[in-house]
């Protein structure tokens, strides 16, 4: 694996609650950055905003890397953009057509989703103690596996290609591309991370639904700013920075109805 990933801070578990839960337990100890935990099958798999993420065993990706960058924490969605960025490479690599990045980092296939990226942080005054980067990733899902209601939700990069891949393979590919961008950040800070994001883009341009915590609103989603906020235009044409919350395609929503 190389640099950031090596073999020794690698662990492997047929199955753990939640990988993000063991790796944040590794940090608080003392785990040093690119230390990975990766589970074949997770009991309490979580998703964002306290959703479930269905963790099968024997068929998808389950890991999470801790990282220590040294950042703010206004910054720290700049490392779940970042991770976007390399799974999007990584399914390039692997031929697994037609994928984008959804703000603030699902890897979709049109309205389905492939990836998703869950990252927790832990702050001093001083700074960024540490980031947990968690990552699922369908690979050899079949649909039939998953409830009704999400089957029309997801996909797998089987699904997608008709090839059973070798998870193995798929995790040193998005490893490879996380550990490139990762450096280049430290060197070169979200400027070029932020217009690989761009390239991979999936609502730039179209409108969109930002659901806040307590309120909502529609508009078009404009650009990613250089602090990795979505900036969105309302309705009213008041242009607003949206940094946590769900956004949903408004075209999506109709395709869905039909
Ligand atoms: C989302 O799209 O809502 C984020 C999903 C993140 C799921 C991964 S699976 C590995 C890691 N462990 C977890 O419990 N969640 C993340």
């Amino acid at each position: 694996m190389g640099g950031l990933f090596t073999e020794e801070r690698t662990l492997f578990y047929d199955e753990l609650t939640s990988s993000n839960v063991e790796a944040a337990r590794l940090a608080r100890q003392g785990a040093e950055e690119g230390t990975l935990v990766v589970a074949d099958a997770q009991s309490g798999g979580k998703g964002r905003l306290g959703r479930v993420w269905t963790s099968p065993a024997g068929v998808n990706l389950y890991f999470s890397m801790v990282m220590r960058p040294k950042i703010s924490p206004e910054n720290a969605a700049q490392m779940t953009l970042l991770t976007g960025v390399a799974g999007h490479e990584a399914m390039q690599r692997l031929q697994v057509p037609g994928v984008s990045i959804k703000w603030p980092n699902d890897l979709m296939v049109g309205s389905r989703k492939l990836g998703g990226i869950l990252t927790e942080m832990n702050v001093r005054s001083s700074g960024v103690r540490w980031v947990i980067i968690g990552v699922g990733l369908n690979v050899n899902l079949e649909l039939d596996q998953v409830s009704r209601e999400m089957r029309h939700r997801v996909t797998s990069i089987r699904a997608l290609t008709g090839r059973l891949m070798d998870r193995v393979e798929v995790l040193g590919s998005f490893l490879e591309s996380f550990a490139k961008w990762r450096y280049c950040f430290d060197i070169e800070g979200f400027t070029p991370v932020r217009r690989r994001w761009l390239e991979g883009a999936h609502e730039l341009g179209r409108r969109v639904q930002v659901n806040l915590t307590h309120t909502r609103f529609s508009g078009r989603a404009l650009d990613l700013d250089q602090d990795g906020f979505l900036l969105v235009e309302r309705d009213n044409g008041q242009v607003s920075r949206v940094l946590a919350g769900d956004v949903a395609l408004l075209d999506d929503a109709v395709d869905a109805n039909h």
